[in-house]
């Protein structure tokens, strides 16, 4: 007779009770073949394509959802039909053999999702921006650091091709001192049909929505269907596209000249083409000033997409160029990828680059780091500081002056921390 086999749930549940105390199970006992169960909060447009995603690696499951809103249950279910259903996060992180979970919610709930999310051990991917203020940020940060869980953040750009290639080109020193950042994001929506805005839909009523529950702690009210679906447009749920959109491609900056958090931010701009009662503005020019020698602009508009998105890397030795769907000013042909270009004053000899690196499945690489306990490509520090950079440009914009590191860790607008 071989040996009596033993279950990876029933031993973790008899490991359980020793390591109760240290918080945490030890998941690395995970073996390759065993599925990682994994749990969602809050499965809207986001959710839905991160369970995609989820059910598209091998020997992982999503088991159970939680959201405030009944019809995404029903959504949830169509993509996975026995799945456990929540309306209260806390009953789903009661399950004790969930080894990990996504958090797809509104920004202003994600410290919330995340800390309760640590407390009860599970491994957590967390949506960007990983907070909606800085206060949250710190206390987040903090508690990833307490704890023995993994922690990825959604900014799944740390995952690209492109980041690997312009690390390794800038780690060989091509580009020379880079001094400044040229970075923007544009898109565009036929007259009329304001960018980002989505219809109600009928069942979006007071009875199939925990309201309390999304307006966590936010000043009490009548239920806003309008709100509840289109948060984005509004402070006290977001940050408008500075959370959204910059996030991704200032961590991706910051990732591939390993910048600190910046020392100071200015944001201008306004509602200038979406007049339809939102509060976050739609055009946007920030300057991001870094300790070292560095300044990273963005720029963003709702209303002209010719020049899609992308990044220019300026150094004194040659440029690393990054765009996505950018139309080229002369031939007026899409372009995509990422590129290196030598200064010739300097590199005379320098040959033109095309990076060839191809992007790692993000989410592959949360569910691998479940299992290895290794750091993910998008770990809790980089979450942390583009929420810095991110809630530095929107509070410059809010009180109409350029901030320190400082001065916005110390500023409490009413409605953003
Ligand atoms: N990484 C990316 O590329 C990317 C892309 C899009 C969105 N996002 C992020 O994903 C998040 C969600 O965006 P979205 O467009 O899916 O929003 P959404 O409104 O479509 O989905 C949010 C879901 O959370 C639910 N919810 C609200 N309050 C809740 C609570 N207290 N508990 C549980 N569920 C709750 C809502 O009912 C809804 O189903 C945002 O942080 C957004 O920035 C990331």
């Amino acid at each position: 007779m071989g040996e009596q086999k033993i279950g990876r749930r029933e031993f973790l549940g008899q490991i359980a009770v020793g390591t109760a105390a240290l918080g945490y199970f030890p998941s690395s006992v995970l073996g390759a073949n065993e599925r990682v169960r994994v749990g969602m909060i809050g499965v809207g447009a986001r959710g839905q394509e991160l369970v995609k995603q989820l059910l598209a690696v091998p020997n992982a499951e999503l088991v159970a959802v939680a959201d405030v809103y009944k019809r995404r249950h029903e959504e949830a279910k169509k993509l996975v039909p026995r799945l456990k259903t929540f309306d209260d996060h806390r009953r789903m992180l009661e399950i004790k053999d969930l080894d990990a979970v996504i958090v797809a919610s509104p920004l202003h709930i994600h410290a919330r999702h995340f800390l309760d999310t640590l407390a009860a051990s599970k491994d957590l991917y967390a949506e960007k921006t990983m907070t909606w203020s800085i206060a949250e940020a710190e206390q987040c940060r903090e508690a990833a650091k307490g704890s023995k869980q993994v922690v990825a953040i959604g900014l799944q750009h740390e995952s690209s091709g492109s980041l690997a290639d312009a690390k390794q080109w800038i780690k060989q020193g091509l580009p020379g001192k880079i001094t400044q950042v040229e970075s923007w994001m544009s898109r565009n929506t036929p007259q009329g049909q304001g960018q980002w805005v989505r219809p109600v839909p009928a069942d979006c009523t007071a009875e199939n929505v925990r309201w309390d529950a999304f307006l966590n702690g936010r000043s009490p009210r009548a239920f806003d269907g309008y709100k509840f679906i289109n948060w984005r447009l509004f402070w006290e749920f977001s940050g408008g596209n500075i959370t959204e959109n910059m996030v991704h491609q200032v961590a991706w900056i910051m990732t591939a000249l390993d910048l600190p958090a910046p020392s100071s931010a200015y944001m201008s701009g306004g509602i200038f083409s979406e007049k339809d009662g939102r509060e976050v503005p739609d055009t946007i020019a920030v300057t991001l000033n870094f300790p070292n020698d560095v300044v990273v602009a963005w720029q963003s508009v709702f209303n002209n997409k010719r020049f899609g998105l992308g990044e220019r890397l300026l150094g004194s030795h040659g440029t690393i160029e990054h765009l996505r769907g950018s139309n080229d000013m002369v031939t007026g042909k899409s372009e995509s990828g990422i590129r290196f270009y030598p200064e010739k004053v300097n590199r005379p000899d320098g040959a033109e680059l095309k990076g060839e690196s191809r992007d790692q499945d993000h989410m592959a690489n949360f569910i691998d780091c479940i299992r290895t306990r290794k750091r993910p490509n998008a770990p809790v520090e980089i979450g942390y500081r583009s929420a810095l950079a991110a809630h530095m440009a929107n509070l410059s914009y809010r009180s109409k002056k350029a901030v320190t590191l400082e001065e916005a860790r110390e500023m409490r607008l009413a409605t953003h921390g």
